[in-house]
């Protein structure tokens, strides 16, 4: 049956994604590596059993109020599914799927990196060098903050969260979390994790901050000014997540005023950083790139497959997103 499932792409993917999933399904690659907006999006959705989609693609109840009744399933190329409107597509008999787990250790690399690059000074030192400005050591020059001995605040300890605090612990951080509920005790104990109930309470005690909950409407702002104030003046923000999740015009504000120690981002609210956050030299700002590895890309894509296949042979696939399961934030 496979065969005759027709299967519609909405980004270029990994090459061997594309040549399995083209010699499993009737499938319809995107050329172009830009995404498919509005009406385009549409055609190529209402035209399809199944819709490979990924961030980036506006699917919302409008989407799925026009698609038809021929679409079934949504395989999303990525963890967050924020560009989805679940429910509306659950109302209409369409099964979401998305790429968990795959992606976590990798994230949770760069995540590390951020919590490093940020107190130590690694991307202004670079830059020093690069414009000529390193003129041998000295003993009062590039002094940056010690990480060993700090604690780390997770908000949202989930597959992403947990590998984070895995690598935090071999630097000598203590970790702290904030979700809706404490996690498996046993988990608790390996990591010595302290659990906050009160997320206001944790940012008030914690040196650094990683964001690594779902955006989701009760997500939006959740670090708004308020919440920010409440972080100690050297604390830092590190946020591989969603943008969404942080008052970013706050966050640029408080950093320029001496109020909070620095940032390392990965996401912003509006696809690139704002102005204020560019011209800031106490934050190291990345361009989505916390999943981005070759090994990373091509296991999300096996997962697309594997959803899509389990899915054509009429079983459940194994990785539907169910509304209200998350246990983060
Ligand atoms: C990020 C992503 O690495 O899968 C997604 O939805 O955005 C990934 O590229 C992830 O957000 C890390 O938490």
């Amino acid at each position: 049956m496979s065969d005759s499932v027709k299967v519609a792409l909405t980004r270029r993917l990994p090459e061997q994604v594309e040549a399995r999933l083209s010699a499993l399904f009737d499938t319809t690659l995107h050329d172009a590596d830009a995404p498919l907006a509005g009406e385009a999006l549409l055609a190529r959705a209402k035209d399809a059993d199944v819709l490979a989609a990924t961030l980036g693609d506006k699917l919302d109840a409008a989407f799925f109020d026009a698609v038809g009744d021929r679409l079934k399933l949504v395989a999303n190329f990525g963890a967050g599914i924020d560009h989805i409107d679940v429910a509306a597509a659950n109302a209409r008999g369409i099964t979401v799927t998305n790429t968990p787990s795959v992606l976590a250790e990798d994230a949770a690399d760069m995540a590390m990196a951020l919590i490093l690059a940020v107190p130590r000074r690694l991307v202004e030192g670079v830059a020093a060098l690069q414009d000529g400005k390193f003129e041998g050591w000295s003993p009062t020059w590039m002094l940056g903050r010690r990480v060993r001995g700090k604690k780390l605040g997770i908000i949202g300890l989930g597959r992403v969260g947990e590998a984070i605090a895995r690598r935090a612990r071999a630097f000598g951080l203590s970790i702290h979390y904030h979700n809706r509920n404490p996690i498996n005790p046993h988990i608790e104990d390996e990591l010595e994790a302290t659990y906050w109930d009160s997320l206001d309470q944790m940012l008030a005690h914690v040196d650094i901050v990683s964001v690594n909950c779902p955006h989701t409407p009760a997500t939006f702002h959740l670090l708004s000014r308020r919440r920010l104030e409440l972080m100690q003046p050297h604390a830092y923000l590190v946020n591989i997540s969603r943008g969404e999740i942080v008052d970013e015009a706050a966050l640029a504000e408080m950093i320029e005023a001496g109020r909070l120690g620095g940032a390392g981002l990965d996401v912003y609210e509006r696809g690139g950083p704002n102005e204020k956050l560019l011209g800031l030299k106490d934050v190291v700002l990345l361009p989505h790139m916390a999943s981005a590895t070759v090994e990373s890309r091509i296991e999300m894509g096996e997962r697309v497959i594997i959803n899509i296949k389990m899915f054509a042979d009429g079983h459940k696939p194994p990785d539907r997103v169910i509304l209200g399961l998350d246990p983060e934030c």
